[in-house]
C-alpha cells in the first residue's frame, strides 16, 4: 500500500499524492477568473507584447511550460531566463517580467530582479506570500500549494504550471488573443487535470517498482520529449539527478542524433514523454537500435499508460508524476533520504 517501498511515511511521498487536491483546489478558485480575464485584471498590470520568465531550477521548468503558453495561444514572444545569467540580458518595452520562485527567497531571483530594469514590470508568481521576492515586484500572484517539505520540488511545480498558464490564458482572453469561447474550452481541459494526475499518479504506482527493478544499476539516464512534453523531460532529468545522485540529461528528441545517441549502450535508460508526436517513434527506434532501454510514459502501449493531453494549454502536465516517482522510488530504493538529497537545500539564498 503507498507509493514509498520503505514504511516510513516521506513528505515528498505526500506531496505527490497531494497534486491532484492541489490542481483542483486552485480551479475551484481561479478557474472562472480565467475564462473572464479576471485572474488578469486583478493585477493591475499594463498589458505586455512579450514575456519574459526568470526562475531557477525546478521553477525554471515551470516557466518553459508557462512561456511556450503564450507563445502557443497568444503568438506572442517569451524568453526563459536562468535568473543567475540575467544580468545584461536586455528587456525590450512591452516586456513583463514573470519571477517564479517557491520560496520567493533565491537569491540569484532576487538579484535578477534587483538588477532590473526597474522602469519595466515584474510580477512575482511565489508560494510564499510573505517573501522577500513578493515584496520587491510590482504584482504577486500566489501559487497556493501550501507548505512543501521535501527539498525536492513536486506539487509547487504542478501549482506553478497550472496558476501560471491560467494566468496566461486570462491575460490573453483581456488582450482579445483569445476567444472567450476558446478559452472556456482550454480552462475545461485545464479542469481536468486534478483526475488526470490522479490516474497517473495510480497508473506510476503499478508501473515504477519493475522499472526501477531493471535500471537500478544504470549510471546514467537520458530523458526525452518533444514541444510541450521538453519541459517534463528537463523536470524528470533534474528529479532523477537531485534524488538518485546519477547522471541525467534531458533533450528534445530531435537534438539525439546531434550528440546524446553517443551514450546510448545496452542498457541505457532513455525515458520518452511521449505526447503522440509521430517524430518520436523514429528516435525511439534509433535507441532501440542499440540496445537502450526505452521507457515511454504517455500514449497506450506505453510503459506508463496514461493518455497525456496534448491539447491542454499545459501540455502533458500528468507525465510529471511518473517521472516524480521514478526518481522517489529509485532513490528510496538505493537507501537515500528523499526529504534531504546531499548537497542541496530547499532554498538557496547564497549566490
Ligand atoms: C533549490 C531547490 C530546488 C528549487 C530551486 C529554486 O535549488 O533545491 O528544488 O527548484 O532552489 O527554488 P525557488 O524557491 O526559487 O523555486
Amino acid at each position: 500500500q503507498g507509493i514509498q517501498p520503505t514504511d516510513r511515511v516521506d513528505h515528498m511521498a505526500r506531496e505527490i499524492d497531494e497534486q491532484p487536491d492541489a490542481a483542483a483546489r486552485i480551479l475551484d478558485t481561479i478557474g472562472d477568473d480565467i475564462a473572464n480575464g479576471a485572474l488578469w485584471r486583478s493585477l493591475e498590470l499594463a498589458p505586455f507584447e512579450r514575456l519574459r520568465l526568470l526562475a531557477c531550477g525546478t521553477s525554471l521548468n515551470a516557466g518553459l511550460v508557462i512561456g511556450g503558453a503564450v507563445s502557443r495561444f497568444g503568438g506572442l514572444a517569451h524568453n526563459i531566463v536562468v535568473a543567475s545569467e540575467a544580468a545584461g540580458t536586455i528587456v525590450e518595452p512591452g516586456t513583463l517580467t514573470i519571477a517564479i520562485s517557491q520560496s520567493g527567497e533565491t537569491a540569484d531571483v532576487l538579484r535578477a530582479v534587483e538588477e532590473g530594469p526597474r522602469d519595466r514590470p515584474m510580477l512575482a508568481l511565489v508560494n510564499n506570500l510573505h517573501s522577500t521576492l513578493a515584496r520587491n515586484v510590482d504584482a504577486v500572484l500566489g501559487c497556493s500549494a501550501g507548505a512543501e517539505i521535501g527539498v525536492a520540488a513536486t506539487k509547487t511545480f504542478v501549482c506553478q504550471v497550472l496558476v501560471g498558464t491560467g494566468l496566461i490564458l486570462s491575460a490573453l482572453v483581456e488582450f482579445g488573443r483569445l476567444s472567450s469561447g476558446d478559452a472556456a474550452h482550454l480552462v475545461g481541459e485545464l479542469r481536468s487535470l486534478p483526475d488526470r494526475l490522479a490516474t497517473a499518479t495510480l497508473a506510476a504506482r503499478a508501473a515504477i517498482p519493475g522499472i526501477v527493478d531493471e535500471v537500478r544499476h544504470a549510471s546514467g539516464f537520458i530523458f526525452l520529449g518533444r514541444g510541450a512534453a521538453v519541459p517534463y523531460a528537463m523536470e524528470g532529468a533534474l528529479k532523477l539527478k537531485e534524488l538518485t545522485y546519477r547522471w541525467a540529461e534531458a533533450y528534445p528528441a530531435g537534438e539525439l542524433k546531434h550528440g546524446p545517441l553517443a551514450l546510448v549502450e545496452d542498457g541505457t535508460p532513455v525515458i520518452v514523454v511521449d505526447n503522440g508526436d509521430p517524430r518520436l517513434a523514429g528516435n525511439i527506434a534509433e535507441v532501440l537500435a542499440r540496445g537502450g532501454r526505452v521507457v515511454t510514459i504517455g500514449r497506450a502501449g506505453s510503459v506508463v499508460d496514461i493518455p497525456l493531453g496534448t491539447l491542454s494549454p499545459c501540455g502533458p502536465l500528468e507525465a510529471v508524476v511518473p517521472l516524480q516517482l521514478l526518481a522517489f522510488t529509485l532513490a528510496a530504493e538505493l537507501g537515500f533520504d528523499v526529504d534531504k538529497p546531499r548537497n542541496l537545500a530547499k532554498s538557496v539564498t547564497v549566490d
